[in-house]
C-alpha cells in the first residue's frame, strides 16, 4: 500500500482545471493465500494505468476478461484501494489506505452495477430504496426525501407510484432504471458504470443509453462506462481506453481508436466483434467529423 502520510487529500495545481478525474500510474495487486507449504501468489491486477477524463464527458473501458476493468471501477468509486498510484478527483488526491474519505467526497462518485437483479435489495420498497443515500448522508425531513424520490423516479421515466413497489415488480430495465435513480440521489459528479446494459436485451439496451445520454446532458454528469460490447461504446463515449492484462493497450478518443486503431490488441478486439460492424462505425464517425467541419467552416 502507498505510505501514509500528507498524499490523503490534498489539493494539487497538477492535472487541466477541465478533468474531474485523473488517475495516474494506479497499481493494484492482490495477495492470494498458497495454503499449507504453498507460497502466497500475488495478482498484478493494475500494472500502473493512467488516463484523465473531462468534465462531462464519456470514457469507455473495454478490454476481456479479468483484464482489471472492475478492480480499476472499485477503486475510482472509492471502495477499493490502490497499492501504488495517484487518483484524483476534481484535483483533490485520494488516497483511501492513508485516510478515511470525507462524506461530501464519497457523495461525488457513484456506481452502477452490471446486475440490477442482484444489485437492489428485495426486501426494501423502491421508496426506501431511493430515500436511504439521503437519510443517511443528509439532514432532509422525510416530506423532502419523499418529493426527492418523486422527482428522481419522473426523471428516469418510471411512474411515482413505483415507489411503493418491491424490485422483483419490474423489469430488468426497468430495475437498471431504479439502480441508476438511486446512482444519482445524491448528485454525484462521477458515475462509475459497470457493465450497465449488458445484461438487458437489445431494445431495453437502447433504452437504457439514451436515457444516460440524457441524464448526462442534464446533470453535466461525467461517466466511466465499462463495457465488452463496441457497439455501445461507439454510441455513448468520447474517449476510449483499451486495457489489456492490467495495462494500458490504446487510449485515445473514440474517432482515434476506431479510425485508426494502433495497437495490434486493440485490432485483434475489433476483429472479435463482427456485430459491432467496426466498418460501419468508422462511416458513421467520419460522416459525423465531415459535418462538424462543414458547421464550423473548418
Ligand atoms: N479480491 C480479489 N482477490 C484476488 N484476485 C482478484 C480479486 N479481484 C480481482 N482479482 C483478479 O484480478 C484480475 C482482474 O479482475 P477484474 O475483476 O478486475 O477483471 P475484469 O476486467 O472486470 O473482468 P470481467 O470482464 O470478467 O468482469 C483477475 O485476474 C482477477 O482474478
Ligand atoms: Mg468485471
Amino acid at each position: 500500500m502507498q505510505q501514509a502520510g500528507n498524499l490523503a487529500a490534498r489539493p494539487v495545481a497538477a492535472g487541466a482545471a477541465s478533468d474531474l478525474l485523473t488517475v495516474q500510474d494506479i497499481k493494484r495487486e492482490y495477495r492470494v493465500k498458497g495454503g499449507l507449504f504453498r507460497q502466497d501468489k500475488i495478482t498484478h491486477a493494475l500494472k500502473g494505468v493512467s488516463f484523465a477524463v473531462k468534465r462531462g464527458k464519456t470514457l469507455a473501458i473495454v478490454g476481456e476478461s479479468g483484464c482489471g476493468k472492475s478492480t480499476l471501477a472499485r477503486i475510482l468509486t472509492l471502495i477499493d484501494a490502490q497499492t501504488a498510484g495517484e487518483l484524483q478527483i476534481e484535483g483533490e488526491i485520494i488516497n483511501i489506505a492513508a485516510q478515511p474519505v470525507a462524506p461530501a467526497l464519497r457523495r461525488k462518485v457513484q456506481m452502477v452495477f452490471q446486475n440490477p437483479y442482484a444489485s437492489l435489495n428485495p426486501r426494501q420498497k423502491i421508496g426506501s430504496i431511493l430515500a436511504e443515500p439521503l437519510l443517511l448522508n443528509t439532514n432532509m425531513s422525510a416530506a423532502a426525501r419523499q418529493k426527492s424520490v418523486a422527482e428522481m423516479l419522473k426523471k428516469v421515466g418510471l411512474p411515482v407510484e413505483a415507489h411503493n413497489r418491491y424490485p422483483h415488480m419490474f423489469s430488468g430495465g426497468q430495475r437498471q432504471r431504479i439502480a441508476i435513480a438511486r446512482a444519482l440521489m445524491l448528485q454525484p459528479k462521477l458515475l462509475v458504470l459497470d457493465e450497465p446494459v449488458s445484461a438487458l436485451d437489445l431494445s431495453v439496451q437502447a433504452q437504457v443509453l439514451n436515457l444516460l445520454a440524457d441524464l448526462q446532458d442534464e446533470f453535466h454528469l461525467t461517466y466511466v462506462f465499462i463495457s465488452h460490447d463496441l457497439s455501445v461504446v461507439r454510441y455513448i463515449a468520447d474517449d476510449i481506453l483499451v486495457m489489456c492484462f492490467g495495462e494500458v493497450a490504446e487510449y485515445g478518443s473514440c474517432e482515434e481508436v476506431f479510425c485508426n486503431p494502433r495497437h495490434n490488441y486493440t485490432k485483434k478486439l475489433f476483429e472479435a466483434q463482427p456485430h459491432a460492424d467496426i466498418a460501419s462505425i468508422q462511416r458513421r464517425i467520419e460522416a459525423r467529423q465531415k459535418a462538424v467541419e462543414q458547421q464550423t467552416g473548418a
